[in-house]
């Protein structure tokens, strides 16, 4: 069984790469290397012992995607995490958002619907409920207009492979939506690596308790919530890796209802930016210096899944506590800078 990973260096990539191999599953990998970095093979051999084919290749090239898929006819599986995933940049430049995350998608689905068979698992988020009136998040909750570029590639997105899926019974594909995902693999080998100033709350904390960061803003105390500030759903990077194989393997063995289905990937509990911040302090004995600031434009009040679809249907549950995954993003950050 040979799974192509896009944007296997990545964060949540490199993770996916680690339980395929663990699972023996023979992996090749794409990347362009825009924002990850070859180290990550390393991290990754270190972890599993095994090595996944690799390739640099950016998607953006069409015709070196067709070249690819004439080399590698066996593939039986693609996972596709290749895109590019800053909220504010996608604001201010939104064509390099929609040719990195919607050409890429066609490109890779016009290789996939002529193969006699083709199972795709594809990276969206639950950006595209907006503030859902319900909450937990169910699957049904009615898309909402995209706040950002970004956010607007992962519901085209969803939309492409719907209609491709509706003409290509051949086609079976899932989309998974991801709630908050943070923390790293517990041998702090891979995790998360942003470019520049952290836009995320995770990686800003721990830059923050290692004194890269003098202080952490929490964007606003006067949300309708229990402490005032805005809730979402923390979700361990490793659950969402295995969240991943579950998917393929729903698709492997034709256990799919229909060739489209999505499914919410989160751990089903909220947490505040507070919480968030005492349960790091909690467990990393660490004291965190934050101040309050105003709201920052975009941010939704509270975002946390339903699971049952993902529980019941797919059979994945979350298993790590925030706590933990808290504990792996610090370890993380104290190893990479241990290196610097
Ligand atoms: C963001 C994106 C979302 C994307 C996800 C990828 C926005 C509006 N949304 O989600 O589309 O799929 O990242 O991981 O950017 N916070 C602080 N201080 C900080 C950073 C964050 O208080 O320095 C707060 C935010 O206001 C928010 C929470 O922490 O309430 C989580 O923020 P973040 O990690 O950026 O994730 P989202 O905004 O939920």
């Amino acid at each position: 069984m040979k799974i192509l990973v896009t944007g296997g260096l990545g964060f949540i990539g490199s993770h996916v790469v680690v339980e395929l191999l663990e699972r023996d599953y023979e992996v090749i990998v794409i990347d362009n290397l825009s924002n990850s970095s070859l180290e990550v093979l390393e991290g990754i051999h270190a972890i599993t012992g095994k090595k996944p084919e690799f390739e640099k290749l950016d998607l953006r090239d069409k015709s070196d995607v067709q070249d690819f898929f004439k080399r590698h006819a066996a593939i039986t599986g693609v996972i596709h995490f290749a895109a590019s995933k800053a909220v504010g940049e996608s604001v201010e430049n939104p064509l390099l958002y929609y040719e990195n995350n919607l050409n890429t998608l066609v490109y890779l689905l016009q290789e996939l619907q002529d193969l006699p068979q083709a199972h795709f698992i594809f990276s969206s988020s639950c950006t595209v409920y907006g503030q859902a009136e319900q909450l937990p998040i169910t699957e049904t909750a009615p898309v909402q207009p995209a706040a950002s570029p970004y956010g607007n590639t992962k519901q085209i997105g969803e939309e492409i492979i719907q209609d491709v899926c509706n003409i290509k019974p051949t086609l079976q594909a899932i989309a998974l939506r991801y709630f908050n995902p943070i923390g790293a693999h517990h041998s702090s080998l891979i995790g998360e690596l942003p470019l520049g100033t952290p836009q995320n709350l995770v990686p800003y904390i721990t830059q923050t308790a290692i004194g890269l960061r003098e202080q952490l803003s929490v964007y606003g105390d006067d949300y309708p919530t229990r402490d005032g500030t805005a809730i979402r759903d923390y979700i361990h990077v490793m659950d969402l890796a295995t969240a991943h194989v579950v998917a393929l393997e729903r698709l492997l063995n034709h256990k799919a209802a229909t060739n489209f289905e999505t499914f919410n990937i989160g751990t089903g509990t909220g947490s505040t930016v507070l919480e968030v911040v005492h349960a790091f302090e909690k467990a990393t004995g660490e004291s965190l210096n934050y101040k309050i600031v105003a709201r920052r434009e975009g941010d939704v009040t509270a975002a946390y899944a339903h699971t049952a679809q993902a529980n019941d249907v797919l059979g994945w549950k979350a298993q790590y506590s925030l706590e933990e995954s808290l504990a792996s993003a610090w370890e993380w950050e104290k190893k990479v800078r241990s290196k610097e």
